[in-house]
């Protein structure tokens, strides 16, 4: 088994590079619907740099992060957005998975060591049991909810 797979229940779950259209449903399932965000496609989801990474159980999406390539106070970052679990899916360790691979898969592609995300406040223990550390004050995001913003650190 590498590092990027972890069984469950007799399933595997294996995380890899995807793309934008692998993960768009499990995008629009758990982070854009509810919210009143018109579309679930970001800015950038289709730049050469940008990283989709989806969790799968057979051929079937459950897990979606997508890292855009950018900047954050002067210093190359990646951003984090749309990292979800499907709700059938979530407490089993696949967010967690999911996070841990995307950052060995990251660190494998590029010198970029900085990483930052606008986190949902529901959300903001689950990034912190990870190693991200809460960067701004809690602020609202129109139609979405409360947010802060969250940094890390590739080691
Ligand atoms: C947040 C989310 C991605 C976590 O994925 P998951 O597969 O449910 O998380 P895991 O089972 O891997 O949990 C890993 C650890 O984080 C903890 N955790 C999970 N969600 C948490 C939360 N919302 N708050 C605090 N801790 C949380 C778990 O208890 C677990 O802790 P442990 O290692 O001590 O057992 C998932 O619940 C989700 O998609 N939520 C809805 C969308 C969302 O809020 N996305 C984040 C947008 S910023």
């Amino acid at each position: 088994m590498s590092s990027g797979e972890i069984t469950i229940n007799g399933e595997r779950v294996v995380v890899r590079g995807a793309g934008v259209d692998e993960i768009m449903g499990v995008r629009m399932a758990v982070i854009i619907e509810g919210t009143d965000r018109a579309t679930g496609a970001f800015d950038g989801d289709d730049a050469e740099t940008t990283r989709h990474i989806g969790a799968f159980v057979g051929e079937q999406n459950v897990g979606c992060a997508t890292y855009l390539c950018g900047e954050r106070d002067g210093e190359a970052a990646w951003q984090l957005r749309g990292m979800g679990v499907l709700g059938a899916y979530q407490g089993r360790g696949i967010g967690a998975l999911l996070a841990v691979e995307s950052e060995r898969l990251l660190g494998l592609a590029s010198p970029i060591r900085l990483m930052w995300c606008n986190a949902r406040e529901g959300a903001v223990g689950f990034y912190e049991r990870l190693g991200w550390t809460t960067a701004s004050e809690a602020f609202d995001v129109k139609g979405v909810g409360l947010h802060r913003v969250l940094v890390k650190r590739l080691t």
